[in-house]
């Protein structure tokens, strides 16, 4: 048993959805979430720099006690998952494993998408796994002003469709049934997304899956809350200001989220 929290970081707001999937699974686990506002979005920058940005917050979470690292942002996990499992002692959890195995398991056809920011799709972290099993035919789409929209607390907008429709449409011609949404920023978007791929494309996304995977190895460690733990969950933000990270989390997640820390990382 350990009562200590799990660190969950993401370059914004996008990885609360894996800490409200974690914390919905989990409701005796404490949390501790920074979100790296003062350098989001990572989609479209450099890789060595996205490599960075996450190490330093990582190590903000490791310094402050956490049991469990949470990398819940796609373009960081395709950045410095190998990195991290080497660089700390606590289990490292990323969003991009648990969402192909679930792609692979959910596939009939074999045809499966992949949508991210242009630093997921361009690593090709989920094409080189998914395409270890031949029997799958892959296709990648990257969609960056999705990650805009969702940090601007835009979701329904006829914008938001018109968007949808343009970076969806090569998938839904290359009749994929199953579409791996590969950004944490996704989940918010899955009205337009599905309404766009239609009832008949699986979506697949990662925060249910990072859950599961959090529970299965705090299980096997034995590093559950015990069942007196008082549960708390603390939010941090990095850069001058929470207020921006407040308002979004507020209008994405609901009242949940009340007082953000400020938080120096690097
Ligand atoms: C971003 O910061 O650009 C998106 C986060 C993600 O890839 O999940």
């Amino acid at each position: 048993m350990n009562n200590a929290a799990i660190g969950i970081f993401d370059s914004g707001v996008g990885g609360l959805t894996v800490a409200r999937a974690i914390s919905d699974q989990l409701p005796r686990e404490s949390l501790l979430y920074i979100g790296d506002t003062a350098h989001s979005p990572y989609g479209p920058k450099p890789i060595a720099d996205v490599r960075r940005y996450s190490l330093e917050v990582l190590d903000t979470l490791v310094a402050q006690g956490v049991k469990m690292l949470v990398i819940a942002c796609n373009t960081a996990s395709a950045a410095v998952l190998r990195d991290a499992r080497e660089r700390y002692d606590v289990p490292v959890v990323e969003v991009i494993g648990p969402a192909v195995r679930t792609a692979m398991s959910t596939t009939r056809s074999g045809r499966i998408g992949v949508i991210g920011t242009s630093g997921t799709i361009g690593s090709r972290a989920y094409q080189d796994m998914l395409e270890v099993n031949d029997r799958l035919t892959v296709f990648a789409q990257a969609c960056p002003r999705f990650v805009e929209f969702v940090e601007a607390g835009e979701t329904d907008t006829p914008e938001v469709l018109a968007v949808a429709e343009e970076y969806l449409a090569p998938l839904r011609h290359s009749g994929v049934d199953t579409l791996v949404l590969g950004c944490t920023h996704y989940p918010f978007l899955k009205g337009a997304i599905s309404y766009v791929m239609g009832p008949d494309v699986s979506l697949v996304s990662s925060d249910t899956e990072t859950a599961n995977d959090v529970y299965r190895q705090l299980v096997s460690r034995d590093l559950l809350a015990g069942t007196d733990a008082v549960p708390s969950h603390t939010y941090e933000a990095t850069g001058d200001s929470a207020d921006e990270f407040v308002r979004l989390a507020h209008r994405l997640m609901g009242r949940e989220v009340r007082d953000v820390r400020l938080v120096q990382t690097g």
